[in-house]
């Protein structure tokens, strides 16, 4: 077990107050990250009392600590799960070589990249629900944001301290830039596309948490193979905090779901926004929104970035140990194809990609079988209330804007269609700035009551850590 110490500025497991160096220069980036999360945190709420649960060690029964606590007073900290003795590499070209705890030279700037770009979407994600505080439906769901928000916080350290600690002065800049981009800024966007998406209400954050954790959950999976052990270490407790991230979102969604079917019964045309709920055909909407920019996070179906980044060791495939071969230089996969020609779409065709090549939608395979669960259990709910309706996962192909599909247009079922069908029918596929408008006139008042539920999600089985559902998360004085 690794020595936790909590007593110092930054609390930590990796021994910090041996290296004097890379202890200043994380004391020197602290202050900048605060006033970043005051500046692009939680609109208002940060000199509230919030019961969060804070990262106090790795072990598995005695690291989440839950007590009240001022957003900026959060014990933001550097944990890594504890070394496996003698790890080896488990896949690519250095397969069962011990596992490097420097960087290896000639995989310094990929990996750096690769660092940076998971580092940028946790400050994202807090900047794009930084304003729900005001229009939330429960104290219950204003603490679950906020755990979700420190905790983004602190994946941000995790990634920080990889790049203080291994790529010097590059690291220290990158460190910095982390703080400067903005999601949503035309001029310093954060750099993957569905982190700079606006998420202006409730149901967006629990889709945003549902579908786009979940792909942090795989990204993080992949890199927790990783030869470099200290990114494995890193994104192993990472993973940890993930899922809570995801729970909230698919309860939130279940949450919505169990509410509208309620309004459906009660209304004798069984329309839901008559009650004041949002109703199913709209959710799908929304799932199918950030499912689609979801799945652009994995990046290209053919992808030589993917190749290399397996080739060299950096990032596997999610649970490598559950395959056979972990070389992948024999294999193929077929992948659908477009065929454009001069610029017309011209119908589809199988092609054989090398393994290696096709690791990203490896990954984003998974990540669709896993993110399928969660539409099982809000359909089941939708069912014992004796309604037809199912909600469905979009084809691969639909709505994205990066890899081989982007730029052409499929209907949900991943059909060719034209440009003019595609306008003719988004706002039946996707959100329209009507359902925005809508979803966000359901919240205009928020719930500050901890007695009070808002009347388009239902109330929660359960509370927090065995506190009661109408605890007070957030002492907050309206
Ligand atoms: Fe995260
Ligand atoms: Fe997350």
């Amino acid at each position: 077990m690794s020595t936790v110490v909590t007593s110092e500025k930054i609390p930590n497991n990796v021994d910090l107050s041996s290296d004097k160096k890379l202890q200043r220069a994380l004391e020197a980036w602290q202050p900048k990250f605060v006033d970043w999360w005051k500046q692009m945190g939680p609109e208002g709420f940060q000199e509230d009392d919030v019961y969060l649960r804070t990262a106090v060690s790795v072990d598995s029964d005695g690291w989440a600590h839950y007590d009240y606590v001022k957003m900026p007073d959060y014990r933001w900290g550097i944990f890594l799960a504890d070394p496996i003795p003698d790890r080896k590499i488990g896949f690519g070209d250095f397969m069962g070589q011990d596992a490097w705890q420097s960087v290896p030279g000639e995989f310094r700037n990929i990996l750096r990249r690769l660092v940076v770009t998971q580092g940028d979407t946790e400050p994202a994600s807090v900047e794009q629900q930084r304003l729900l505080g005001a229009i939330c439906p429960s104290l219950y769901d204003l603490r679950n944001l906020y755990q979700v928000n420190v905790e983004e916080g602190r994946h941000l350290w995790a990634m920080v301290y990889l790049l203080q600690s291994h790529f010097g002065r590059d690291g220290r800049e990158e460190a910095e830039a982390l703080l400067e981009r903005r999601s949503g800024n035309p001029d310093k966007p954060r750099i993957l596309g569905a982190f700079n998406e606006p998420c202006k209400h409730w149901l967006s954050f629990f889709s945003f948490t549902y579908f786009t954790d979940r792909d942090g959950k795989y990204q993080l999976l992949a890199l927790a193979e990783s030869g470099f052990d200290p990114l494995a270490r890193t994104t192993r407790f990472m993973l940890t905090e993930e899922a809570h991230h995801m729970f909230v979102g698919e309860t939130g969604i279940q949450r919505i779901v169990e509410r509208t079917v309620e309004l459906m019964k009660k209304n004798k045309n069984e329309d839901a926004r008559a009650e004041g709920g949002i109703d199913l055909p709209t959710i799908q909407r929304f799932i199918n929104f950030w499912y689609s920019v979801s799945l652009d996070l994995f990046g290209g179906e053919i992808s030589s970035n993917a190749a290399n980044y397996f080739a060299s060791s950096l990032k596997g495939r999610a649970k490598e140990e559950k395959y056979e071969d972990h070389v992948a230089l024999t294999q193929v996969m077929n992948i659908d194809v477009p065929i454009v020609e001069a610029g017309a779409f011209k119908g589809m065709k199988s092609e054989e990609v090398p393994l290696r090549n096709a690791m990203n939608e490896v990954l984003r395979e998974e990540y669709v079988a896993d993110s399928q669960r969660g539409l099982d259990k809000w359909n089941r709910v939708i069912e014992k209330a004796g309604f037809s309706f199912r909600f469905k996962l979009p084809h691969k192909r639909f709505h994205r804007a990066s890899g081989i599909y982007a730029g052409l247009t499929f209907d949900p079922e991943g059909r060719p269609i034209s440009r003019e069908e595609w306008e003719a029918k988004k706002d039946e596929w996707v959100p329209s700035p009507a359902d925005d408008a809508y979803v966000l006139s359901l919240m205009q008042k928020p719930i500050y009551d901890p007695n009070q539920m808002a009347n388009w999600i239902a109330a929660p089985p359960r509370g927090i850590k065995g506190q009661p559902v109408n605890y007070a998360y957030v002492r907050h004085e309206a």
